[in-house]
């Protein structure tokens, strides 16, 4: 089933999520829907405060990659309880955008290699170092978890210049293909 996404103004998309257990309800179909969604929507990445659930669930597919990153190749997976442990390695900038943040894309910095503790959605544990364009998108996803979105990073001129859009997704003028729920 397809999920509505929150945009930008949503609380949701602010608060800090919380871990889940093996029997937090519906998880199964939960994953099945944010794979539909973010499928549908035509994004690489998805958490569940963006479909309005306040818990640490996201989830990523990278397969679209697969023709110029041969390694992304059937790339779909799970991160559930996911925490960065560190980050470090050099910065790099790139441009990035964001289900929530319809029409709106920056150039934002992240560390390439970071250490990641999350859970696959059998729950089994995973500690990993990760670099590259996969340590950028776990940062842009995880972020979503503690209440951050890209923007945050941006310098304050490139904030302001894009005020206008920002107030028009305020007030619900999004123009995307997907379904969103905006604020009233
Ligand atoms: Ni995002």
């Amino acid at each position: 089933m397809i999920l509505p996404i929150y945009v930008y103004g949503q609380p949701v998309l602010r608060r800090t999520a919380e871990d889940i257990t093996p029997d937090y309800p519906g998880l199964d179909g939960l994953i099945r829907d944010m794979f539909d969604t973010m499928l549908h929507a035509e994004g690489v990445g998805l958490a569940a405060p963006q479909v309005g659930l306040p818990i640490r669930v996201v989830v990523v597919d990278l397969d679209v990659y697969a023709d110029e990153q041969p390694e992304f190749k059937g790339f779909r997976k799970v991160y559930i309880n996911p925490h960065i442990i560190e980050a470090d390695g050099k910065e790099t900038s790139m441009e990035e955008g964001c289900l929530s943040l319809p029409g709106i894309r920056e150039d934002v910095k992240r560390k390439d290699r970071i250490r990641v503790k999350y859970m696959d959605e059998n729950f089994v544990t995973y500690d990993q170092v990760i670099e590259g364009y996969l340590a950028r998108v776990m940062q842009h996803e995880f972020d979503h978890l503690d209440g951050k979105m890209f923007i945050d990073y941006i310098s304050p001129l490139r904030r302001q210049m894009i005020k206008g859009k920002l107030n028009a997704l305020l007030k619900g003028n999004t123009s995307c293909h997907y379904k969103v729920k905006v604020v009233k």
